[in-house]
């Protein structure tokens, strides 16, 4: 048995994900074993750090902007972690998702503030973030995945007819999906040149380089968690259920009931145990570590297809990683816990070799 240990939980941020955040955040510190002791410091969309009574509070309702918050709030995260004093806690779990949090930033200031945290380091969490170079990886290894092209913003601006010369052996659909995103946001499906013009100009409006691939027509999507460990572990996999004709856009992903999660997934047992080999190739290729969703497309003649890795997963009580971990035998307030005592033998071992 451990001692206690006393957690910031980081949570909020400036991403679109924002409330999906405080979401798991609040699920975490509801389920927390006694011997995680969590203080949660929300980040507000404007970036300033809410004080401890507002986070709680935000936590509460589910929100986080408006005057009720702002009271002690500091100015930015630079300041706030300074004043929190880090050196207090025995682990940060930065509970964010998408840019400037899941993408190596908020890893960046953790690693230079010297103290353990939860999930992947720096390296992990922005070559998972950034599709691109994700995927430049994975075909490294000969992971199965769709075709797709890359495109750059200025590349596109003085050169249209290049870049669609560039995806002319894709076949259509395709989607067009900013690399540094998430949540399905700036993602769009074009069936022809015209809907992937207009798709391009609503990704390039999100980033400055895109992804452009072949859809998986008639694919079923499905999910494999992995918890680090000595060996990681894959647990089986989970699927997501849109309804006919929709694809897994934000609405779908965060309104309840649009779509359904099946876990365990119906599928022959060799195609789930590639899918959890696959899992774990993908988790070592972009180095992650802690905790990682690896989602798929299966096709309808069966075939993997490895779709993104996901290094800092929807993390509610019910949301698809929790969910699949609790199937693989590890409950929800353990995997807290277990996720913590990570960071810090993960820590201890890189202080070992230094
Ligand atoms: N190549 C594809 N074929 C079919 N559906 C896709 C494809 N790419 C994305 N989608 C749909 O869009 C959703 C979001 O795309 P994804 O690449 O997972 O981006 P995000 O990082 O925003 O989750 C997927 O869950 C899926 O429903
Ligand atoms: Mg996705």
């Amino acid at each position: 048995m451990t001692s206690a240990r006393t957690v910031l939980l980081l949570c909020g941020g400036r991403s679109g994900e924002h409330e999906v955040s405080l979401a798991s955040a609040a699920s975490v510190l509801e389920a927390a074993p006694e011997r995680i002791v969590l203080e949660p410091r929300v980040i507000a969309r404007d970036g300033r750090l809410l004080s401890p009574a507002a986070s709680r509070a935000a936590l509460r309702d589910g929100r986080s902007d408006g005057d009720a918050y702002a009271a002690d709030a500091d100015p930015d995260v630079l300041t706030g972690l300074a004043r929190a004093d880090l050196r207090r806690f025995d682990a940060v779990f930065p509970l964010l998702h998408g840019p400037n949090g899941e993408d190596g930033t908020v890893q960046g200031l953790l690693r230079v503030a010297g103290v353990p945290f939860v999930g992947s380091d720096v390296l992990g969490s922005a070559a998972a973030m950034d599709k691109i170079v994700m995927k430049r990886l994975f075909a490294s290894a000969g992971l199965p995945q769709v075709p797709w092209r890359g495109a750059d913003r200025n590349a596109y601006a003085a050169d249209p007819e290049g870049v669609r010369d560039r995806a002319r052996d894709l076949p259509w659909p395709r989607f067009v999906k900013p690399a540094n995103l998430g949540s399905s946001v700036g993602i769009g499906r074009a069936r022809d040149e015209a809907e992937q013009d207009a798709a391009l100009a609503e990704a390039f409006r999100h980033d400055r380089r895109v992804v452009i691939e072949a859809a998986a027509e008639g694919a079923r999507e499905v999910e494999v968690a992995v918890l680090d460990g000595r060996p990681p572990h894959a647990s089986p996999p989970g699927e997501i259920r849109v309804p006919d004709g929709a694809y897994y856009d934000y609405a779908h992903k965060y309104t309840e009931g649009a779509s359904e999660l099946l876990v365990p997934a119906q599928l022959p047992d060799r195609l789930a145990d590639e899918l959890r080999a696959l899992a774990l190739d993908a988790f070592r290729l972009v180095d992650a570590a802690g905790l990682a969703r690896v989602d798929f497309f299966v096709d309808p003649a069966g075939r993997a297809l490895v779709n993104e890795i996901n290094t800092l997963p929807g993390f509610t009580r019910t949301s698809m990683y929790p969910r699949l971990l609790q199937a693989a035998g590890v409950p929800y307030p353990e995997l807290i816990e277990r996720l913590v005592e990570a960071a810090l033998a993960r820590r201890a071992e890189a202080d070992a070799v230094r």
